[in-house]
């Protein structure tokens, strides 16, 4: 924490050299405030459970960084990753949250490794039956339902907000309407192995990205 408020510092000191380049701001905004914890390339990092951003649409971006302000996610004492990142949250303006959001979806996506070994078999049929109709059938969420996407994202990360739909962390407030939506899908998922089973098939969405961008050449 010493080091992000010394970032802080820096970043108020530096900041009217790039005042007139929204880019360049969105830049030094996440390279000083995000990238200690989400990486360099916004892949996210598994020693302070922070998710790979890289590549998340604007409009998902956006609205987790208002649940956060807001204190729709990272308000339960029990939730210190959370908190920790409604804190961050609290520290952008809105001017600066979104050039800082415009920078991180252009990042391209970063491929998680698999941490969670499981049998994607029961984890498919789930998905198909129970997730499918908001995230897609190829995890890129959809916008009018405000589904997150699911592409890109660590198998333990997906796994952790999964728990924390089921266990009053987040999608528990009455305004998070979203929220409130994906807490009644989790509450479908009924045991761990059933868990890790569709974890793990959706990191699927995942290495099919891999070869498709390996295809194009990115
Ligand atoms: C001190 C570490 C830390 C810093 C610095 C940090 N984050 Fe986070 N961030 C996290 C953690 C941990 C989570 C996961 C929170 C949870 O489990 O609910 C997170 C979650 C997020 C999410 C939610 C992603 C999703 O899939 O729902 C977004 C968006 C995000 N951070 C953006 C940012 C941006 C933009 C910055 C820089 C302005 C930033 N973070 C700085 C630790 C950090
Ligand atoms: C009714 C629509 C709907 C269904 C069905 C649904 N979801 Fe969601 N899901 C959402 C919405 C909306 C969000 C974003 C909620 C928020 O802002 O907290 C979300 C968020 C998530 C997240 C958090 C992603 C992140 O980056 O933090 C995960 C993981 C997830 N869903 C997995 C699933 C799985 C697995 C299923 C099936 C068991 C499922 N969802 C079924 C609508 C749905």
């Amino acid at each position: 924490m010493r080091y992000f408020f010394a970032s802080l510092l820096a970043l108020a000191l530096g900041a009217h050299v790039f005042a007139g380049d929204p880019s360049a701001m969105g830049r030094v905004l996440f390279q000083n405030l995000c990238a200690q914890c989400h990486g360099a390339k916004g892949e996210g990092n598994l020693l302070v459970k922070s998710p790979s951003i890289a590549g998340l649409p604007e409009w998902y971006l956006q609205a987790q960084i208002e649940n956060f302000l807001a204190g729709r996610r990272g308000f339960h004492p029990q939730d210190p990753d959370g908190q920790i990142m409604r804190t961050i949250s609290q520290v952008l303006n809105p001017g600066q949250t979104k050039q800082v959001i415009e920078y991180v979806s252009h990042l391209p996506r970063q491929m998680p490794e698999a941490t969670i070994k499981a049998d994607v078999t029961a984890g498919r049929e789930l998905y198909a039956a129970r997730c499918m109709e908001c995230h897609r059938f190829n995890g890129e969420g959809e916008l009018a339902f405000g589904a997150a996407p699911l592409v890109g994202l660590q198998d333990w990360y997906l796994a952790s907000q999964l728990k924390k739909y089921q266990t009053g962390m987040r999608g528990v407030l009455k305004e998070d309407v979203n929220g409130q939506k994906m807490a009644v899908s989790a509450s479908f998922i009924e045991d761990e192995a059933t868990l890790k089973s569709v974890v793990a098939y959706l990191r699927t969405f995942s290495k099919e990205l891999r070869k498709n961008e390996a295809e194009f050449g990115k």
